[in-house]
């Protein structure tokens, strides 16, 4: 077999090989790095090109013809190639493949809870006002009518905060345990009539169960007057529960003590789960404690520079953690602040 000749046979393989690896290619680049390796400088046709001097000329002729015949079809096919995938940009694109999910977010389920709740007042013109949760003592405890060593302080026993106080004579610093002393401060740099809510933090060193959190959330309540009733919370809270769990739900005022109010009431809706009859979900009750109330105690509008003799108002106080778990049906407040993406993703 003459040089030539095996030259020739190479060359005609090489365009089988090259053919094969077009019908490949998916890109422009992809067309490139064929075009590269079958007729760039260092491919094998450029090789034979270079040898042509030393052959004779019979040979020559025969090698030069197979080199150039070599390269004009390998030419016409690459471009052949590429107008056909000009045109059919979308032959990369595999429909049939599964869609790729797009991960979304969402809020919190105790953030969706007290949207919910505030947006329930927004119409009865309650506006949203929040509160420090490193709070002064006078603020969580003696302005509320919570005078010190009264029992009622144990209810709302409490973490210190080891920072000095801001303003020593209002006590020392602490992480407040209810949204309440937000009351105290929004009345005493405004005027009535005041209707606002107040979402917040609360802080309690309560062990860790089911029910009970050292962290937990509420919202406060406080509307205030000349001539605010009682008649007036009750139409109010009813409206709220009723938006909140339903136009049916039924609700009750139970007679009740807080410090900060006089009257104070409990409200109850009549359990869900068992419409009543009594069931595990409300201790065979028939009811749900579901937050506390009252007329605003005169002491209260003294601590915040209020006349008690020329306003009335209410104020009320509900833990979100504790609604949250009604309307989903949780049974365990610590699976709120696990942030296990299982129960998150529920909501
Ligand atoms: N601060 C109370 C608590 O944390 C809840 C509460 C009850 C707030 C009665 C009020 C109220 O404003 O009037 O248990």
């Amino acid at each position: 077999m003459s040089a030539d000749e095996s030259a020739t046979q190479e060359l005609e393989r090489l365009l089988a090989e090259a053919e094969a690896a077009l019908a490949q290619t998916r890109s422009a680049q992809e067309l490139e790095r064929v075009r590269v390796k079958y007729l760039g400088r260092k491919s094998r046709v450029a090789e034979v090109l270079k040898t042509l001097g030393s052959l004779t000329p019979a040979e020559r002729a025969e090698a030069g013809k197979s080199a150039n015949q070599f390269k004009t079809a390998l030419e016409a096919r690459l471009e052949a190639r590429r107008k056909a995938l000009e045109a059919q940009p979308a032959a990369a694109l595999d429909v049939t493949l599964p869609g790729r999910a797009v991960v979304q977010g969402r809020l919190h389920p105790v953030t969706q809870t007290t949207e919910a709740i505030l947006a329930l007042f927004a119409p009865l013109g309650f506006e949203v006002i929040e509160g420090p949760e490193a709070e002064l003592e006078w603020y969580n405890f003696d302005a509320l009518n919570i005078p010190k060593d009264h029992p009622s302080r144990e209810s709302f026993d409490t973490f210190f905060v080891e920072a000095p106080s801001p303003q020593p004579a209002k006590g020392k610093l602490l992480l407040r345990s209810h949204t309440s002393p937000v009351q105290v401060r929004v009345m005493e740099r405004r005027r009535p009539p005041l209707r606002i809510v107040v979402p917040g933090r609360v802080y309690r060193p309560d062990p860790l169960d089911p029910s009970h959190s050292f962290m937990f959330h509420q919202v406060e309540g406080l509307m205030v007057d000349d001539r605010t009733s009682f008649a007036d919370l009750k139409g109010v809270l009813q409206q709220f529960l009723q938006g909140l769990f339903g136009p049916k739900t039924q609700t009750r005022f139970r007679p009740h003590f807080f410090p900060f109010t006089e009257p104070s009431a409990e409200v109850d809706i009549a359990c869900s789960a068992c419409e009543g009859a009594g069931c595990s979900t409300c201790g065979r009750k028939g009811w749900l404690e579901i937050m506390g109330c009252g007329m605003v105690h005169p002491n209260v509008f003294k601590a915040a520079g209020y006349d008690p003799a020329r306003v009335q108002g209410f104020a009320f106080g509900m833990g979100v953690e504790r609604i949250a778990m009604l309307t989903h049906g949780v049974a365990d407040i610590r699976l709120f602040f696990e942030n296990d993406l299982r129960f998150l993703e529920q909501f």
